[in-house]
């Protein structure tokens, strides 16, 4: 006897469809694993880029370090922007996410630097956490000086690294990697630092100093 599936018109298979098959199919394959196909701290060779494995290893791991401390910089920043209060709530709320929005080009530069290399570019938070220099600030508000120092502070980390590493990119023959590193992360850095710096001078808003005063 028949059952109430083939009854209905449905195609019923004795045996399950096994996945190797290899017959085509319209069925998507959910949660697939695979063993990785390159190791974190590992750079391929077959790259005919005219930089030897030896001299990719080590400027990767130390661009690496850079984009771990600017996508913890780039946080920094949204945090900022969100969290911000007091009277220059709007210009600033505006001028973190303008930085932000500037950090995000940097990461995405210096990530695929590195896999242009021949690198693995580190990605997920939790792994950004580890390795991040910057140091950890709480998870809930804080005073307008204290976001604009711990930018600064996290910007002064950046800026270390990177004329550390473009000196030695140069010395190794990476000239790719120094452009990057100086015009596009040390000079949007110092910027930016630039524009933090001058929101922490104690300059009068309304009266002027009356030392200095013009009498007349
Ligand atoms: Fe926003």
């Amino acid at each position: 006897m028949r059952s109430l599936k083939q009854r209905k018109g449905f195609v019923v298979k004795s045996k399950r469809e096994s996945p190797t098959s290899g017959r085509a199919t319209a069925q998507p394959r959910f949660h697939q694993r695979a063993a990785e196909i390159q190791a974190y701290g590992t750079v391929n060779h077959l790259l005919r880029i005219e930089l030897e494995e030896q001299v990719r290893l080590e400027i990767t791991a130390q661009l690496n370090q850079l984009l771990a401390d600017t996508m913890t910089l780039r946080d920094l920043y949204k945090k900022s922007h969100w969290q911000v209060a007091g009277p220059t709530f709007y210009q600033l709320h505006l001028l973190f996410d303008k930085h932000f929005d500037e950090q995000v080009e940097l990461v995405d530069s210096i990530a695929e630097r590195i896999q242009l290399l021949g690198g693995v570019s580190i990605a997920m938070a939790h792994d950004v956490a580890e390795m991040t220099r910057i140091e950890r600030p709480p998870r809930g508000r804080e005073e307008v000086p204290v976001q604009l120092s711990r930018l600064l502070e996290a910007h002064q980390v950046i800026i270390g690294e990177a004329r550390k590493l473009a000196r030695r990119a140069a010395e190794l023959g990476d000239d790719g990697t120094n452009d990057l590193v100086v015009s596009e992360v040390l000079r949007r850095n110092e910027l930016q630092a630039w524009f933090l710096s001058e929101h922490l001078v104690d300059a009068a808003l309304i009266h002027a100093n009356s030392a200095r005063a013009v009498k007349g």
